[in-house]
């Protein structure tokens, strides 16, 4: 019987520690000092949110929605931008973190938002009916995994008494997840997030997150050397550990609550021209400057971070 694995949680250090998110530089974050030098480098000089906004305009209605919930807006950086956007949003944010809900607070003092301070996890599913979007970026790594696992669990299946492990088999049961062979994690937190919202119905929801499956385009791979095992890793923080994301078992849930999905790197929404100088900064990164070791990990990170937007099927055919 499996019995070796532990549950990585990182709920203490968010609730608890946390008092700053510089230590963990996010995607969203690094784009938002309208100085930086990385947003030089990307086609249209912009912050997080806008180019995220615009992008999701592709496959929503942005300009009619209104219920926006987002968990874990960090600094609130996201919803300000979207706010700019669309005016007549009436955020909820929603975020375990103490520190960082009185972070969101001062972002978005200008602004009609609720605030609801708790862990998503144990938020009441009733809560959630009504909202059009919900939105999660780059915190479904902080979500609970489940580390260590081993194929035996699939073996003795039926004799498993253990709650979490039984969880654990849940997913792969009814939702048809690809059986992994060997030792592995598994995002059991991710799972529960993406189950939640769609058994609530949200008919659109965007996550981005660290991936365990990115790939780099052909053409790039020259410049950006990204190997993927397709097991979410550990990435170890300040204070605590996170995982990378494993989004084809989203897929299979979404898909299982006929929602359809599209998939991709942030480079599909940051884009950038592969002009020589960067190229050059891409080869030769061993005797880089500070700034052009921070524009080198900023183009790996848009294909490391994958998003993946979820969209209920009405069975319209508009
Ligand atoms: C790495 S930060 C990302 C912040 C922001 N979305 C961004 O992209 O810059 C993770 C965020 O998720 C929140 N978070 C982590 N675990 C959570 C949970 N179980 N429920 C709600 N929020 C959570 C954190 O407090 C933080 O706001």
């Amino acid at each position: 019987m499996p019995k070796d694995y532990t549950l990585n949680s990182t709920k203490a250090y968010h609730v608890d520690k946390l008092n700053t998110l510089g230590w963990e530089l996010t995607v969203c974050n690094a784009l938002h000092p309208e100085g930086t030098p990385l947003r030089k480098i990307i086609t249209r000089d912009d912050s997080f949110g806008h180019l995220l906004y615009d992008y999701l305009g592709r496959y929503m209605p942005m300009e009619k929605i209104t219920r926006v919930i987002e968990v874990g807006g960090g600094y609130g950086y996201l919803m300000k931008d979207f706010i700019d956007r669309n005016r007549v949003i009436r955020p909820v944010m929603l975020d375990i973190s103490p520190f960082l809900l009185r972070k969101q607070k001062e972002t978005l003092r200008e602004h009609n938002v609720y605030y609801v301070g708790e862990d998503f996890l144990e938020t009441d599913p009733l809560f959630l009916t009504g909202f059009e979007l919900a939105v999660l970026n780059e915190n479904l790594g902080d979500f609970p995994v489940l580390i260590n696992l081993n194929e035996d669990l699939f073996r003795f299946s039926s004799g498993i008494a253990d709650p979490i492990l039984r969880s654990a088999l849940h997913f792969f049961e009814k939702y048809g997840l690809k059986r992994p062979e060997g030792v592995f994690n598994l995002n059991i937190g991710a799972l529960l997030v993406l189950e939640k919202l769609c058994t609530a119905g949200i008919p659109y929801i965007y996550v981005g997150e660290h991936s365990c499956e990115a790939a780099v385009p052909e053409a790039l791979r020259p410049f950006i050397r990204i190997e993927s095992t397709g097991n979410p890793e550990r990435i170890a923080l300040k204070g605590h550990d996170e995982y990378t994301i494993k989004f084809s078992y989203l897929e299979n849930i979404a898909r299982s609550f006929n929602y359809r999905t599209i998939r991709g790197p942030f480079a599909d929404f940051i884009s950038f021209d592969l002009t020589d100088e960067l190229r050059y900064m891409l080869l030769d990164q061993d005797s880089a400057s500070d700034e052009t070791e921070m524009v080198c990990q900023f183009i790996d990170d848009l294909f490391r971070y994958e998003y993946m937007i979820v969209i209920r099927d009405t069975g319209r055919s508009d």
